[in-house]
Parts: C-alpha cells; structure tokens; sequence
C-alpha cells in the first residue's frame, strides 16, 4: 500500500502491537488504534477475558484485531507475541509498549522482587518489545508502507520519568530509565526512518491508582496536583497516542507528549511560591 495519509483514519493499513491492553490506558489506546484504522495486536498478560471482550468489541465496528498472550518481560513470549502478530496481518507498523505495574513501598520494605517486577515490566519489557519491533521494521520491503515511516514506537513512560516519587522508588527508577531508553534508541534508529517517542501520562482514571481517586477525599487530594482540574481519562491518552503514531506526526522523533494536565508544572508555585 502506498503511504496515503487520510486524516479521517490516520492508521488505515498499519498493523499495531499494543502491550498491557487488556485493561486502562493500553485497552483504550488498543481501541483508539482500532478506531482510526489499524489491525490491532491486543496483548495481555493475565486477563485473557477482558481482551477478548475488546477484540470482540472491535470487530463489531468493523475494525480487525486479535489477543495474545505474553509476558513482555520474557524474551521467547515477546518472539511469540510478534509472531502472533505477523502471522495474522502480515507485517507491524507500531508498537505502543504500554505495559506497567507498580509494587509500592517504601525503600526499607521494598523486596527484591518488588523492585525487579516493576523494572522488568515497565523496562525490560519496553526494550524486548521494541528490540523486536526494530528488528522487523528494518527488514519490511519499503514499498509496502503504509506509513512514511518505516515504523513507530510509542513507550508509555509517566509524569514520573521527571518527578520523583518517594515510596515509589522502582517506579520511579523504571520510567526515568525508560525516558533515557527512548530518547537513546530514537537517535539510534532515525536514520531507518523509525519514530520513537514517549508519552507521559499524569494521574489517569485506572485501576493502577484507584486508591487515589476513588472517594471524594482521595480525588480532593489528588486534584491539588493538577491545575487543569480533573483527573485525565484513558482517551485522553489513546488520542495522543494515534498522533504520535501516524503520519500527522512524521517529524517527531524522540520527544515526550505529556498529557498530565500540567501535573509538571510545579502546581505548588501557583499561588506565587
Ligand atoms: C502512576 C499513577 C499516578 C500518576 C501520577 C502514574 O504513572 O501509575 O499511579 O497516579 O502517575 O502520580
């Protein structure tokens, strides 16, 4: 397919792999994906019936997709989750390497399994996956592009790969290294014409912080760190995500789109310091 761009659906032939899109911002960025054209790989890494239930909802508006289980984390499921992925459309124009956890404490309590599950996750697997999205993006014939690019990856980092969070130090650790991985590998691959950029979610409407939304008092509290007022919903972010993705962004290569509602504007200075 030669690269067209339709503004009415910027993915139109791109085949995308979503990571963690069995539920909050990955399921709808899988939807959103789904929504403006793309085949969609939904990957999952427990929850087999939430991303069949999205699959499913897809491909009753007429979009394509599929779920596949793996654990981005390991190396052979990640080899598997993009075969997956070839084998049913063919090709891969994107990856959003969503996944994330978090596992909380305080660094006296952290185990080491607490500190090596979010790393491996929220890093590792960021690295796996986009290792493997480069390999095939590279040996892809040019002509069957659907994109002027040769690929695009989305990592999903975190207003936390800027501001540090106490009791949340693997966390934290995971997505300031994961603003240094994507900033690295986008200037190493650029000259292939492959798009790497992040996108920085602030406080977001999911079950990874449900604790600090739910209730009034939790959502007062919260909202203090937020000058624009409320708490960002997941399609706040799927729609970001599309931009970046598709070729309305072609120019935009290693960056962070933060959509925090300003979380990282320093909202203690509002009232003049
Ligand atoms: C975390 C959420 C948190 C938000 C803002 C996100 O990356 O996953 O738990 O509410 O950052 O602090």
């Amino acid at each position: 397919m030669a690269s067209h761009f339709d503004p009415a659906i910027p993915l139109a032939g791109h085949v995308a792999v979503v990571t963690g899109a069995s539920s909050g911002i990955g399921l709808s960025v899988a939807e959103a994906l789904a929504g403006a054209g793309a085949a969609v790989v939904v990957n999952y890494h427990s929850d087999n019936a939430s991303a069949d239930t999205l699959v499913d909802r897809i491909r009753a508006d007429g979009g394509r997709a599929i779920a596949v289980g793996a654990n981005v984390s390991d190396e052979a499921e990640v080899a598997r989750l993009f075969d997956a992925a070839a084998d049913a459309f063919g090709r891969i124009d994107i990856l959003v390497a969503n996944s994330g956890v978090q596992k909380d404490a305080s660094i006296a309590d952290m185990t080491l399994d607490d500190w090596n599950t979010v790393i491996g996750v929220n890093l590792t697997g960021q690295f796996l996956c986009a290792r493997e999205a480069v390999r095939r993006f590279r040996t892809q014939p040019a002509d069957r592009r659907p994109a002027r690019s040769a690929g695009s990856i989305v990592t999903m980092s975190s207003v936390h790969e800027v501001i540090p969070w106490a009791g949340h130090i693997n966390y934290a650790a995971s997505k300031g290294g994961s603003r240094m991985f994507t900033r690295s590998l986008a200037q190493e691959v650029a000259a292939d014409r492959i798009r790497v950029n992040a996108i920085a979610p602030g406080a977001i409407r999911t079950p990874i912080n449900h604790d600090a939304w739910d209730g009034d008092e939790a959502l007062e509290k919260l909202l203090r760190l937020i000058p624009y007022g409320r708490i960002g919903e997941p399609d706040d972010v799927a729609r970001a995500a599309v931009w970046l993705a598709s070729d309305a962004a072609d120019y935009v290569t290693g960056t962070t789109l933060f959509v925090d509602g300003g979380m990282t504007l320093y909202p203690e200075f509002r009232d003049n310091g």
